[in-house]
């Protein structure tokens, strides 16, 4: 469980002719990955950057699991939150396996224990400990040097994790790598993740919820389907690039417009889809196949269905919007 709650939260710079962070309330359930998009400059970093108190709201309040996080040490706090920023932040004087080890040391853990969550880590983004474990960052390529972050991040398992447009300085070919490694991690480890980007196709890819920011107010939170589908507002619309029909197709996932079926009986020899494609490759299946009806799994098993309706569902919403 790690809920976190935003609750009437605003942060005023000193100075400031407004607050960079204006009233934001929500509410980020345990195990969600949420991503934060918005232009520069509308408080996304300072809304990030308030739950692990390198900031302190002006007003309002942030609750932990339903704890106000003033009440607990920044210190402590801290060792509870992973945060990846975009330069990884990596220490250079320090070695791969020295700076994964941060965390887990001020948590005061056994020496092979520590031993052991590095390599477990670097297995799990897929860098061969044997081979980075003494590197220093200036000896990994920038794509490497955020894996590490991530998994520095990791290392005290932390129940939640900030992530601040940790892949903004990525090429694209890497950075869909390791978007596939968080929605990996994602599945397998259950983090709440408050993910900070200003690309909308990562957060169409990564999000089960987008939560929007326009000058330092939260516009819409919903799930990728409804902010594309029923933009609360032109600003979002066009944001989302909500008139390009077919490129939205393309970064939807089925899961987004599937009906859940409890009974898996339909798997009767009729096409699939994984839960995971795009609408626009079930779109394709159904053209070429003419079935009405596609199963939809999840690892080989079914779990839903989804119909040409389905997709000219959300397809037109998002056209007459
Ligand atoms: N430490 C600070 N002192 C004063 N003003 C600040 C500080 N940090 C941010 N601001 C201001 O607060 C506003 C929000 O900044 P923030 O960094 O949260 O934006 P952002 O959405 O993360 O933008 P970007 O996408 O460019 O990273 C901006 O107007 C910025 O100039
Ligand atoms: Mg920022």
């Amino acid at each position: 469980m790690s809920t976190i709650r935003f609750d009437q939260v605003s942060l005023k710079f000193p100075g400031a002719s407004r607050p960079a962070v204006d009233r934001c309330s929500c509410e980020i359930e345990s195990g969600r990955l949420v991503v934060i998009l918005g232009p520069s400059g509308c408080g996304k970093t300072t809304l990030l950057k308030m739950v692990n108190r390198l900031y302190e709201p002006t007003s309002g309040q942030i609750l932990l699991d339903g704890e106000d996080i003033r009440r607990i040490k920044a210190t402590a706090l801290r060792q509870r939150i992973g945060y990846v920023i975009q330069q990884s932040g990596l220490f250079p004087h320090m070695t791969v396996a020295q700076n994964i080890a941060v965390v887990p040391k001020l948590l005061g853990w056994p020496r092979p224990q520590i031993q052991s969550r590095i390599d477990e880590l670097l297995t799990l983004v897929e860098l061969p400990p044997l081979e980075y474990r003494n590197r220093y960052p200036a000896q990994l390529s920038g794509g490497q040097q955020q894996r590490i972050g991530l998994a520095r991040a990791l290392a005290g398992d932390p129940k939640v994790m900030l992530m601040d447009e940790p892949f903004g300085a990525i090429d694209a070919i890497t950075r869909t790598s390791l978007q596939d490694e968080i929605l990996r991690l994602q599945r397998q480890l259950q983090k709440t993740i408050l993910f900070v980007s200003h690309d909308v196709e990562e957060a169409l890819r990564l999000a089960d919820y987008i939560l929007i920011m326009q000058r330092g107010q939260i516009v819409q939170y919903d799930t990728p389907f409804n902010v594309l589908t029923k933009p609360a507002n032109e600003f979002v619309y066009n944001l989302m690039g909500a008139d390009d029909m077919v490129r939205q197709l393309g970064l939807l996932r089925v899961e987004t417009a599937m009906i859940n079926t409890p009974e898996p009986a339909l798997l009767n020899g009729g096409p699939t889809v994984d839960r995971g494609d795009s609408l626009r490759h079930a779109l394709s299946v159904i053209l070429k196949t003419g079935a009405p009806k596609l199963t939809v799994v999840d690892q080989g098993a079914p779990v839903g269905e989804l119909t040409l309706e389905h997709i000219r569902d959300s397809a037109s919403v998002a056209a007459s919007a």
